[in-house]
């Protein structure tokens, strides 16, 4: 079981396609409420320090440059079992893969615009967190 809280970011290619609002409703039917929320814009560098763990695989020049082609929605989730749930509901990184009802499943296109990040660890959820958010920015 997982902690209370995750962190997720809308990508560019569902920003630009209007599914914000979608996509932020599907989140809070799951039973998430949301902590803070950002529309923001990662720089290619900062691209690169958050995919840092992603470095020299071969997706990462690709992964960093959409990261950074537009804008992005940063939020922090919680309920009980956070991150593993939220897995759950955003399905296979791979959206070809993912299970109907998904996130990805419905709106991501392919494995690097594959509409939604999500952390995979409790501990990965506060780094990623703190990378976008100030306490003042949380409650
Ligand atoms: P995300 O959850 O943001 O975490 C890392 C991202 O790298 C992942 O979603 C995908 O968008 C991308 N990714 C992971 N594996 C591959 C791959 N094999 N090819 C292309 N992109 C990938």
């Amino acid at each position: 079981m997982s902690g209370n809280q995750t962190f997720t970011i809308i990508k560019p290619v569902a920003v630009k396609n209007n599914y914000i609002g979608p996509i932020l409703k599907m989140i809070n039917e799951a039973g998430y409420t949301i902590k803070a929320l950002k529309i923001t814009h990662l720089t290619k560098n900062k691209a690169m320090e958050f995919y840092n763990v992603h470095a020299g695989k071969p997706f990462f020049e690709d992964l960093t440059s959409f990261m950074s082609s537009g804008h992005i929605v940063a939020a922090i989730l919680e309920k009980e079992n956070a991150v593993d749930d939220f897995r759950k509901l955003i399905g296979a990184t791979d959206p070809a893969k993912a299970e109907e009802g998904t996130i990805r499943k419905i709106y991501a296109e392919s494995m690097s615009h594959n509409a939604v990040h999500g952390s995979d660890s409790d501990e990965n959820a506060v780094i990623e967190s703190d990378f976008f958010f100030s306490k003042m920015e949380r409650y």
